[in-house]
C-alpha cells in the first residue's frame, strides 16, 4: 500500500518491539521452564538457541519486513507468488494465541485489584480454581464466569482502542508509556523480592545446575520454544512492525537491543521470583521444590500466598506485580492483534477502523470461550499444542523456504548491511542455512514420535 503508516522515531520501534518480546513469556513462563530444564544447566541450550536462531531470526524478520514492506503474507507473496500462506499460516497461529492471551491478561487485571484486599484469603488455591475460575471438569464448557468476562472485556477496549489509533499514534504511545512503567515497576518488585529473608536461598535454586539435562533433547526443546514464543518470532508479528520502519533504519542493530531487552527481562524475572520463592520455602519450612510451580498456578495461586506472608506493604507488591503483568501483556497483546489487522488490511484493502472491527472482534469473541467455567482446561490444551507444533514448525517452514526454497538469504543480508552498522557475517549465515533447520528438524520429528507412543 502506498500509504503505510511510519513509526515516529527509532526508539518508538525499539519499545514496540520490545513491548511484543517482553510478556506472559518472560514473567509466567521463564522461570518455572528453566528451573524444570536443568536450573544453571538451562542456560546453555537457552544461549544456543538465542544466539544461533532467536536473534539471526529475528534480524530476518526485521529484513523482511522492512524490504518488502508488507504484512507477512504480503511479504512473503513478494518474495514468490505461491509462498504467501506462510505468512497466513502464521497469522493464524497469532490469532489463536491472542484469543487466550487476552484472558490470561484478564486474570491479571482482576487480581490488581484483589490484591488491595487480600481478596483470595488463605487458600489461593482454591480461591483461584474454586471461587474465580469456577473450573468444571475437562470436556465441559459451563457458563461465562462473570468475575473473568468483565475484565476481559476492559482488555479487549484497550487493546483495540490503541490499534483503532494506529501505528504512531496508537501502538507506538501506548509502548512509550507502558514500557517505561512496567520497567520501574519490575524494578521495584525485583528489589523487594532480593530483600527478602530465604531470598538468596531461591536465588541459588534457580542457578544450581543440573548437568545430567544438557543432553536431554526435552530440555532442548524447551528452550527454542522459550526463544521462540518470548521473542515473538515465527509469528509475524517482527516482520509487521518492521514493515512500518522509515527508509533508513539501523535493521541488525534493533534486533539487538530488542533481543537483548528481551533476555534481560527474563532473566530478571526468573531472579525476582525465585527470591520471592526462596522467602515463601523459608517462611513455610518447606524445601525450595516443592514451591516451585509455574504458569498459571504460579502467578494466580503461589504469588497470592507469597503475597499474605509478606511482613509490611503486601497490598502494594501485590499490585505492582499483577499490574506489571497486565502492562507487559497488553503490550505483547496489541503486537499479536495488529499482525492480523495489517494481514487483513493488505490482502483486502479495507480500512485500518473496518480491519480492526472484524479481526480484533472476531478475536475477542472467540476468547469468550476460555472465560467460561471450562475455559482453564481449553486454555492448556491449546497452549500446549500451540508450542509444541505451531511455534517451532512455523519456524522451521519460514528458514527453509527463506534459504532453501527461494534462495533470498544473500539478498536479504545485502539489504541489512546496507543500512545496519553491524554487517552480518558468516554467524548469521551458518546459523540459518544449516544450525536452525538442522536442530528444529530433530526436534519436531522427536516431538512426533513422543507423541505417537
Ligand atoms: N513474546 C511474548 C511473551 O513473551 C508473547 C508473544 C507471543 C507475543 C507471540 C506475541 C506473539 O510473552
Ligand atoms: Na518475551
Amino acid at each position: 500500500m502506498e500509504n503505510r503508516p511510519q513509526w515516529g522515531t527509532r526508539a518508538g520501534f525499539i519499545l514496540a518491539a520490545v513491548g511484543s518480546a517482553v510478556g506472559l513469556g518472560n514473567i509466567w513462563r521463564f522461570p518455572g521452564v528453566a528451573y524444570e530444564n536443568g536450573g544453571g544447566a538451562f542456560f546453555f541450550p537457552y544461549l544456543f538457541a538465542l544466539l544461533t536462531a532467536g536473534i539471526p531470526i529475528l534480524i530476518l524478520e526485521f529484513t523482511i519486513g522492512h524490504k518488502y514492506r508488507g504484512s507477512a503474507p504480503l511479504s512473503y507473496f513478494k518474495m514468490r507468488k505461491g509462498a504467501e500462506w506462510i505468512g497466513w499460516w502464521q497469522l493464524a497461529v497469532s490469532f489463536v494465541i491472542s484469543t487466550y492471551y487476552a484472558v490470561i491478561i484478564a486474570w491479571a487485571m482482576s487480581y490488581a485489584y484483589f490484591s488491595l484486599s487480600k481478596q483470595w484469603g488463605d487458600d489461593p488455591l482454591t480461591f483461584l480454581v474454586g471461587d474465580y475460575l469456577k473450573v468444571v471438569d475437562a470436556g465441559q464448557v459451563g457458563s461465562i464466569v462473570p468475575g473473568v468476562f468483565l475484565p476481559l472485556v476492559i482488555v479487549w477496549v484497550i487493546t483495540l482502542g490503541i490499534l483503532f489509533k494506529g501505528v504512531k499514534k496508537g501502538i507506538e504511545v501506548a509502548n512509550k508509556i507502558f514500557i517505561p512503567a512496567l520497567v520501574i515497576l519490575f524494578f521495584v518488585i525485583v528489589v523487594r523480592a532480593l530483600t527478602l529473608d530465604g531470598a538468596i536461598d531461591g536465588v541459588n535454586a534457580f542457578f544450581k545446575p543440573d548437568w545430567s539435562q544438557i543432553f536431554n533433547g526435552k530440555v532442548w526443546v524447551a528452550a527454542y520454544g522459550q526463544i521462540f514464543f518470548s521473542l515473538s518470532i515465527a509469528f509475524a508479528i517482527m516482520i509487521t512492525y518492521s514493515s512500518y520502519l522509515p527508509k533508513k533504519s539501523d535493521i541488525t542493530n534493533n534486533a539487538f537491543i530488542t533481543a537483548f531487552a528481551n533476555s534481560s527481562f527474563e532473566l530478571l524475572a526468573g531472579i525476582g521470583v525465585f527470591a520471592a520463592l526462596g522467602f515463601m520455602a523459608m517462611s513455610q519450612g518447606a524445601p525450595i521444590d516443592e514451591v516451585v510451580s509455574k504458569g498459571v498456578i504460579l502467578a494466580f495461586a503461589v504469588f497470592p500466598q507469597i503475597i499474605n506472608e509478606l511482613p509490611a506493604f503486601s497490598a502494594a507488591f501485590g499490585v505492582l506485580f499483577f499490574v506489571s503483568l497486565t502492562l507487559a501483556g497488553l503490550s505483547s497483546l496489541i503486537s499479536i492483534v495488529e499482525t492480523y489487522v495489517a494481514g487483513v488490511q493488505d490482502k483486502f484493502n479495507v480500512s485500518r477502523t473496518k480491519a480492526v472491527a472484524i479481526g480484533g472482534g472476531l478475536s475477542a469473541l472467540i476468547s469468550i470461550l476460555f472465560a467460561t467455567q471450562g475455559g482453564l482446561n481449553f486454555l492448556d490444551t491449546t497452549d500446549a499444542f500451540i508450542n509444541n507444533y505451531g511455534v517451532a514448525l512455523a519456524g522451521l517452514v519460514e528458514v527453509v523456504f527463506i534459504v532453501w526454497v527461494a534462495k533470498e538469504l544473500t539478498n536479504l543480508q545485502n539489504h541489512a548491511d546496507a543500512i545496519s552498522d553491524i554487517r552480518l557475517g558468516s554467524w548469521w549465515v551458518i546459523s540459518l542455512k544449516y544450525i536452525t533447520p538442522v536442530v528444529l528438524g530433530i526436534m519436531m520429528v522427536m516431538n512426533i514420535m513422543t507423541d505417537i507412543k
